[in-house]
């Protein structure tokens, strides 16, 4: 287990690692109402699709708490408001309305006069959803080390780690997994411009874990797949449409095309959550649109003549057919296709 937690519930309430002060600092911020993890969720303070599917379920178990002694119209109207402004905080991981639609469905298998017992129930399945979490986070760990070999180099891009998830990771818990087993892995880290996802985190998260990490700027990618043995390409997603396109960080679509050309295979790892069977394809997946200072510079520092136009799509989609293997915890799907997908979720 890692040594932080990406999300706690302590002293009766929820607490955040804040990752936009990593790698400086490592300190855990506290909230108490859903409007303050929403603003947490838009403002990266938790990212990585699962973990913020699991901290719009915790949103909505603190706001059942602080509404508790609502009368239950009261109650029953600031909870649909709750689901409403969690639901809106993100556009493109899946994972978050699959766990609010999950925190939906509990709340209404209960009596909603019973204001208390409602947000005893609500917390109980926000901290089910982020144990589950972890729990497939190793299925899929074990499936994808099965795929490496015993000495190996592996480039990864963006954050797909602990701090993206509840626990272990999805990509990086494929790592974490391969090293307990006893393989030397060696990781690739591309910095992931414009939010340095893999410089400020991934690089700190395996650095903690004593895993081998070597930093490269994403412009390097192409370069070291080309004269040096890398082995895999493993990433994250934050959603996978019913053809098998996956949406993820932005540039990872570069990393597929590039992967593709050096006969490196391409490993996309993804819980069934990140699954989206309702999306057809990569065209219908939302892509958001950050803030231009993401591009124009980073923190204090601006680097981008004032006025210039400035475009910061942050996910982009990776074809289905540029893709090796999708790692989920029902095991590996090889050469994803929408009959392939059908098949995971039991024929449906
Ligand atoms: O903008 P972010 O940091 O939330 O983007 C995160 C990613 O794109 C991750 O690769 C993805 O969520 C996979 S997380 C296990």
């Amino acid at each position: 287990m890692s040594a932080f937690h990406t999300l706690r519930w302590i002293d009766n309430g929820l607490e955040l690692l804040d990752q936009r002060l990593l790698p400086e600092r490592c300190e855990y911020a506290r909230f108490s109402s859903a409007d303050a993890v929403a603003a947490a969720i838009r403002e990266l303070v938790v990212r990585g699709a699962p973990a913020i599917g699991c901290a719009a379920a915790y949103g909505i178990a603190v706001e059942a708490e602080r509404l508790r002694d609502c009368t239950p119209d009261q109650f029953a109207a600031g909870m649909d408001r709750a689901f409403g402004v969690l639901g809106a905080s993100r556009p493109t991981a899946v994972n978050l309305q699959w766990a609010l639609d999950r925190m939906r469905a509990s709340l209404a298998g209960a009596d909603i006069t019973e204001t208390g017992r409602c947000a005893a129930l609500l917390l109980h399945t926000a901290a089910r959803i982020a144990e589950e979490d972890v729990s497939i986070n190793r299925s899929m760990g074990a499936h994808g080390a099965a795929l490496l070999p015993d000495a190996c180099r592996v480039m990864t891009h963006c954050n797909a780690g602990a701090l993206a998830t509840a626990g272990h990771g999805t990509a990086l818990g494929i790592i974490r997994s391969a090293v307990s087993s006893g393989k030397k892995v060696g990781v690739i880290a591309n910095e992931t411009r414009p939010f340095l996802q893999g410089a400020r985190l991934t690089a700190w998260e395996l650095q903690q874990d004593g895993i081998p990490v070597t930093l490269i700027a994403d412009s390097a990618a192409g370069h070291l797949m080309g004269t040096q043995q890398i082995d895999a390409v493993i990433v994250g997603a934050d959603r996978v449409a019913a053809n098998g396109d996956v949406a993820n960080k932005i540039g990872t679509y570069m990393m597929a095309v590039l992967a593709r050309r050096h006969g490196i295979p391409f490993y996309v790892a993804c819980p069934l959550s990140t699954i989206d069977i309702a999306t057809a394809d990569g065209t219908a997946i939302p892509i958001e649109e950050r803030d231009a200072a993401e591009v124009a510079g980073y923190g204090n520092l601006r680097w981008a003549p004032p006025g210039v136009n400035i475009a910061n799509p942050v996910f982009d989609v990776t074809p289905a057919d540029l893709v090796t293997a999708l790692i989920t915890e029902r095991g590996v799907l090889h050469r994803p296709s929408r009959a392939g997908i059908r098949e995971l979720f039991g024929g449906r």
